[in-house]
């Protein structure tokens, strides 16, 4: 265990920050080391470079009979800041409490890696693996993978597969194995809106010109209702229904309960869509979100100004069967409909990513289940996620595919925040899963 630690600490120490352009060769050489391990490990690793960030891919040697399956992960990792909060630098990992923290050490170094540390002891102990491997990861999944889908469609034959295996989503509770069968989709945008040419003093000219703030307010403020339902017109027309043998089964699901949520969020009161559960909420209903908005003066005191731009970014988290471009063109119409007078408006669209769900009852589906067991010693949960992870909804478009989404993040694991951290029993636990799991799918094909 030591060597597998001591390797995933070399790892997470490249600051491989795939949205900040100064991270640019950081990301380089995380790809290439990344290949090196793998190719040390006995399998054939090469660094592929593209428009943007790089893809690592590596195979064992492919033999008629077995399945084929591809494993995919990112090695590429959200921003730090704000700095200032975390405990130990991000990039400088180190153990305490039983945890690994670094940025990346849940999503999704850590899990990827565990799942590389089991394919390296498999092929130490037998020199092969019981399937037919293709390991894919990627360095942009968190800026919404640009380049990959034409990389699938560009690699097709050398990709094709059977199933695919993510562990990049999240366990429910401590000791819950859990399998992820669906994903939201997501369709980001953000929007200016502009008044007077300059800041003016609020005093001489308030009440003469329209305030671009005031208007970013009111944009905001008509994108729900109290109860927290989404008002833009046709948002919600195709939204598919959840199943029922969805709600019977989420009703149970640890980790769940209000008071779960209200202790690993922070906040004071839950607050949603009426009539549904928080996990129907998260893992079957789409929103809208505000993800940052500014203008105007953001000093110490008072300033009494009259701003001449404020903006919003907002993203969607979206559901089968809801198009990411179609929200986004309501999105927009519903934004330019509800403008104020005396500013403009303009809106630019983000990245975007499908939504996926698949039946997680199938062949190989069962053998992620049985694989979960066998790991964790406990019967696993069957779940949607609230998260996106894009190319899964491109692998069963390009590849025909369906993903098996086997999550080892737990809910205080903060990613994307300071102090973003991973259970070491998980690390270890995913090293163990990953080769029962290659057993049972050899085993247990679709
Ligand atoms: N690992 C996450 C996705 C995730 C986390 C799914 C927890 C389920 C549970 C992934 O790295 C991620 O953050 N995805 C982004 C995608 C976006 C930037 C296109 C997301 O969901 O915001
Ligand atoms: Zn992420």
């Amino acid at each position: 265990m030591n060597r597998w630690v001591d390797d995933l600490f070399e790892l997470l120490r490249f600051p491989s920050v795939s949205t900040e352009s100064r991270h640019k060769e950081d990301v380089e050489r995380c790809a290439e080391w990344i290949a090196a391990r793998i190719s040390a490990a006995g399998l054939d690793g090469s660094v592929h470079f593209t428009p943007g960030h790089p893809v690592v891919l590596a195979r064992n040697e492919h033999r008629d009979g077995r399945p084929n399956v591809l494993l995919y992960g990112h090695y590429d990792v959200q921003p730090v800041d704000p700095l200032e909060l975390w405990e130990s630098p991000p990039f400088e990992p180190e153990v305490r409490d039983g945890k690994i923290w670094a940025r990346g050490a849940t999503d999704n170094k850590g899990q990827f890696f565990a799942h590389l540390c089991g394919i390296a002891e498999t092929m130490e102990e037998k020199g092969d693996l019981p399937v037919n491997l293709t390991i894919l990861l990627e360095g942009e999944e968190e800026i919404g993978s640009p380049n990959l889908r034409p990389f699938l469609e560009a690699h097709r034959d050398e990709l094709k597969c059977d199933v695919v295996v993510v562990s990049d989503t999240g366990m429910v509770a401590p000791g819950v194995p859990t399998l992820g069968y669906g994903l939201r989709g997501i369709a980001c945008c953000e929007f200016t809106v502009r008044g007077p040419s300059r800041d003016l003093h609020s005093g001489v000219y308030g009440g003469t010109v329209a305030n671009p703030a005031a208007a970013i307010a009111h944009l905001l403020a008509s994108l729900h209702d109290a109860g927290g339902r989404v008002l833009i017109d046709g948002f919600y027309d195709d939204v598919r229904d959840l199943e029922d043998w969805e709600r019977t089964m989420w009703k149970g699901v640890p980790g769940m309960a209000a008071q779960d949520l209200l202790e690993v969020t922070g906040a004071p009161q839950l607050h949603g869509e009426a009539g549904y559960s928080p996990a129907e909420r998260l893992w079957a209903r789409p929103t809208a979100e505000v993800n940052g908005m500014g203008g105007g003066y953001q000093g110490e005191g008072s300033k009494t100004v009259l701003p001449a731009q404020a903006f919003a970014k907002l993203s969607f988290r979206l559901v089968p069967d809801q198009d990411p471009i179609d929200i986004l063109k309501k999105a927009g119409r519903h934004l330019e409909a509800h403008c104020p007078e005396g500013v403009t408006l303009e809106i630019k669209r983000g990245h975007h990513g499908m939504p996926y769900a698949a039946d997680p009852h199938t062949g190989f589906g069962k053998a992620a289940q049985e694989a979960l067991r066998k790991t964790f010693s406990a019967d696993p949960v069957l779940i949607r996620e609230g998260g996106s992870i894009p190319i899964v909804q491109d692998f069963k478009e390009v590849l025909g595919a369906d993903t098996l989404l086997l999550g080892l993040a737990l809910p205080d694991c903060r990613i994307h925040s300071p102090n973003e951290n991973f259970l070491m029993e998980n690390f270890v636990a995913g090293i163990r899963l990953n080769r029962i799991l290659l057993e049972e799918l050899a085993a247990k094909p679709a």
